[in-house]
């Protein structure tokens, strides 16, 4: 009751005014000393109704005047402290969870990789791995290339060195004499990966592209095994459980073979797939050459074996229907995504 009175009310007023709220433990101090219940106006209020009519007069008005200019700076300063903590976090809550990033999906290559290997893991072929960059004995010499083979020239290899000769494997056959050089048979592995030719690009070749080598070595292994094991993997990769194989050359096998799988002739569609033929041409195969065996340091009158390479775009292209193998390193999300 002793406060109450016009002076004091006006040095509150300016008490309020110059004070200096930056934080909300500030503004909190502020809220419980002037405006909570207990606080120093709603005390003046409850002794505002005790003071004669006359008093209430002349107190009235400055005591609305504090009230209100307190509630104001109460409230200001509550703004630009949330204001200023925003800005802090640049409006962002980093306390929500995070959104769900794009899981993306296997490349067309990759998946018929993973499907083949997986189907012969089932016969006890393991992967094996080699490089892409090398040498000319395991690209070409142990696979008895011979001296002047066109393969080895510069219009189908990319060098990397000549004199010792380096290059980009050609094909992924370098792995059959770096798998028969490092293990003792029986050998039955698989080796995926890239392969390097310098071939003019268009729509049916690449200047890389992917192949899988399979190669198996033991006591005994006939040529009888080797179309078994083809027909085994076209019947679980195709569905078609008819193949034809047709004399071709390579240095490295003797017999060779290029094998067709039966698609059909029933439609457009069939039609275009095997130009006319109704015969898909998957890969390329054979016994491996008595010559091989022996540059790897395997006795060819103990031993033999078979050897196969599938072209891996070949089959991609088949599988979804993929008119241009540029697009499979194209990287265009439009057609990734597709798969
Ligand atoms: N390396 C051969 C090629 O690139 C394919 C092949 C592999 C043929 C194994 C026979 C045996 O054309």
């Amino acid at each position: 009751m002793a406060y109450l009175n016009v002076e004091f009310i006006q040095n509150l007023i300016a008490e309020i005014q110059s004070s200096r709220i930056n934080t909300s433990e500030e503004l909190e101090v502020f809220r419980l000393k002037y405006l909570s219940k207990k606080g120093l106006i709603a005390q003046l209020f409850e002794d505002f109704k005790n003071v004669s009519g006359e008093k209430k007069k002349e107190l009235g008005k400055p005591l609305n005047e504090l009230k209100k200019l307190a509630e104001k700076i109460f409230d200001d300063a509550k703004n630009s402290i949330a204001a200023a903590s925003l800005a802090e976090n640049k409006g962002e809550d980093y306390t929500r969870p995070a959104g769900l990033l794009p899981v993306g999906s296997r490349h067309p290559v990759s998946q018929m990789i993973e499907e083949i290997v997986e189907i012969f893991s089932r016969i006890g072929f393991s992967v094996m791995d080699g490089p892409e960059i090398e040498d000319d004995w395991h690209n070409f010499t142990a696979l008895n290339f011979p001296p002047e083979h066109p393969a080895r020239d510069m219009q189908d290899t990319f060098f990397v060195t000549k004199n010792p000769d380096i290059a980009l494997r050609t094909h992924t056959s370098n792995v059959q004499v770096r798998a028969m050089e490092s293990m003792k048979p029986p050998i039955r592995i698989l080796a995926p990966g890239r392969v390097y030719r310098n071939e003019a690009i268009s729509a049916r070749s690449h200047c890389f592209f992917h192949q899988i080598e399979g190669l198996y070595i033991d006591k005994k292994v006939s040529f009888a095994d080797l179309k078994q094991t083809l027909l085994y993997f076209t019947e679980s990769f195709f569905g078609k459980s008819n193949i034809r194989m047709r004399p071709s050359y390579f240095p490295f096998t003797e017999p060779s073979a290029e094998v067709d799988v039966y698609w059909g002739m029933n439609n457009e569609v069939d039609y275009r797939i095997t130009k006319g033929t109704g015969w898909l041409e998957i890969l390329g195969c054979g016994m491996v050459d008595p010559n091989v065996l022996k540059a790897c340091g395997i006795d060819p009158e103990v031993y033999s074996g078979f050897a196969f390479g599938i072209g891996i775009e070949r089959i991609a292209m088949n599988r979804y229907q993929i008119p241009d193998i540029r697009m499979l390193s194209e990287n265009d999300m439009r057609f990734l995504k597709q798969f």
